[in-house]
């Protein structure tokens, strides 16, 4: 089989590199000659654990190529999928579908024969049939079928997300795009992945909807986690006591500063505002959305609370910027809330990102910029942990406490255990957790 993938960011290389490790032949367009370049050459764009190597590695194999022209790479393909971004316009929270629609009237001008149009990125109800509508009004007939393909890829495990999913999620309105996609998905079939046939509007509303509720499951635990720091309880043990039933299910109950990234908080906006215009307004994830986004500040305010109520003239180090490990990704990261609040407040703040560095720079002003945790770390009158980078889980604390002016640590993802840290000395709070 032959598939073009339309928009080679983050869901487009991955969803290409993984469909051509099945053995297909995968054709990445890209409008940006400069970002195409630079794949041909094996330089990856983004940080995702082994994609540079499958990229490579399939490449090689000739099966992975890349291009900037769009009619030379949906040529003679099965299947072509687009995968552009959908960001939230800006004033109504709204996902902007510009890309998306251009894409389409593109490929519809383009292929040269019947093929399936696959939306592959994260759109509203109803896009499928507008895509639909802009395909048989420039080919002037019904020769392309259109399908919803949403993704459930996580940014740092991105790949074995592709390789290993829950469920493959497939909405068609035909055999013929139903038959097509079936086959494309036939390596999954070995692990017995549950491939869930729907309408367009059905699988359009099951990505919205399954952001929504990890979204909600996350903002959840997050507030009783604040109850928890008030009553004397543990939010982690709550988790765990919930998480064993499995109605609930233990994941997505770490606590935290909230959620952050370039889909929780974008879709969970977007599925309210589809929601409310459609007089079937979702108030729980109206909430969600505020509560979040209220927490990020809030999360500054806890760090001048443990620093005595003020952070005027001290030195705080942080680690960790982008919105979770192993991604360069500072999209919505709660570090772009707390850093700029601390420095208001008279802090000067040193910090380290093991992949964020580059990003946060172009985003955050006035930080001293440090090479390596320790560096960070160096004369600090207090310590914020604000990503759970693998790095940081298990610092040599005592080189940490002789670095430090003060030994006074805010750990926003909990990777210590308060009674260890009280035991070397240092003046520790966590996130739900008694002191
Ligand atoms: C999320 C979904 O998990 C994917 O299934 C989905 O495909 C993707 O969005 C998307 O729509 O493209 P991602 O944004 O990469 O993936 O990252 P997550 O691992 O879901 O984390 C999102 C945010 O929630 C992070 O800020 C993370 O720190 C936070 N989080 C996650 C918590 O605070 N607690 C948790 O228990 C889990």
């Amino acid at each position: 089989m032959r598939i073009a993938m339309i928009g080679t960011g983050y869901v487009g290389l991955v969803s290409g590199a993984c469909f051509s490790e099945f053995g297909t032949d995968v054709v990445c367009v890209d409008k940006d000659a400069g970002k195409i370049d630079r794949l041909k050459r094996g330089e990856i764009p983004i940080y995702e654990p082994g994609l540079d190597q499958l990229v490579a590695k399939n490449v090689k194999a000739g099966r992975l190529s890349f291009t900037t022209d769009l009619a030379e790479g949906v040529a003679g393909c099965d299947a072509v999928f687009i995968a552009v971004g959908t960001p939230s316009r800006r004033g109504d929270g709204h996902a902007d579908l510009s890309y998306v629609f251009a894409a389409a009237e593109e490929v519809a001008t383009a292929v040269d024969g019947p093929t399936v149009l696959v939306t592959k990125s994260t759109v509203p109800v109803g896009t499928g049939r507008k895509v639909k509508e802009i395909v048989d009004r420039v080919r002037g007939g019904g020769d392309i079928e259109v399908a919803s393909n949403p993704e459930f890829l996580r940014e740092g495990s991105a790949i074995e997300d592709f390789m290993r999913p829950d469920r493959v999620v497939i909405g068609a309105d035909t055999d013929e795009a139903r038959e097509t996609l079936r086959a494309l998905y036939r390596p999954l079939y070995l692990n017995e992945t549950p491939i869930l046939f729907t309408a367009l509007e059905t699988a359009e509303l099951i990505k919205y909807a399954a952001n929504a509720f990890l979204a909600m499951k996350i903002t959840f635990i997050n507030e009783v986690a604040d109850l928890c720091e008030k009553v004397g309880a543990d939010v982690q043990q709550v988790a765990r006591g919930i998480g064993l039933d499995g109605r609930i299910g233990g994941k997505f109950l770490h606590a935290g500063p909230g959620y952050g990234g370039s889909c929780f908080p974008k879709d969970t906006l977007a599925l309210v505002r589809t929601a409310q215009e459609a007089a079937a307004p979702i108030r729980i994830v109206e909430t969600v959305v505020e509560v979040n986004e209220a927490r990020k500040r809030r999360m500054a305010e806890k760090v001048v609370a443990h620093c005595g109520g003020s952070v005027e003239g001290l030195t705080i180090g942080v680690l960790g910027l982008t919105f979770k490990p192993n991604t360069d990704d500072m999209r919505d990261a709660p570090s772009l809330a707390i850093v700029p609040a601390l420095q208001q407040g008279g802090a000067t703040l040193r910090a380290y990102d093991p992949e964020g560095m580059a990003e946060a720079r172009r985003l955050l002003d006035g930080v001293t910029w440090c090479q390596d945790t320790y560096e960070a770390i160096e004369g600090a009158d207090c310590l914020v942990i604000i990503t759970e980078w693998n790095a940081f889980r298990n610092l040599d604390l005592e080189r940490v406490r002789g670095l430090m002016k003060r030994p006074r640590i805010v750990d926003l993802r909990n990777i210590y255990k308060p009674e260890d840290m009280a035991e070397q000395g240092f003046d520790y709070l966590s996130v739900g957790r008694p002191a």
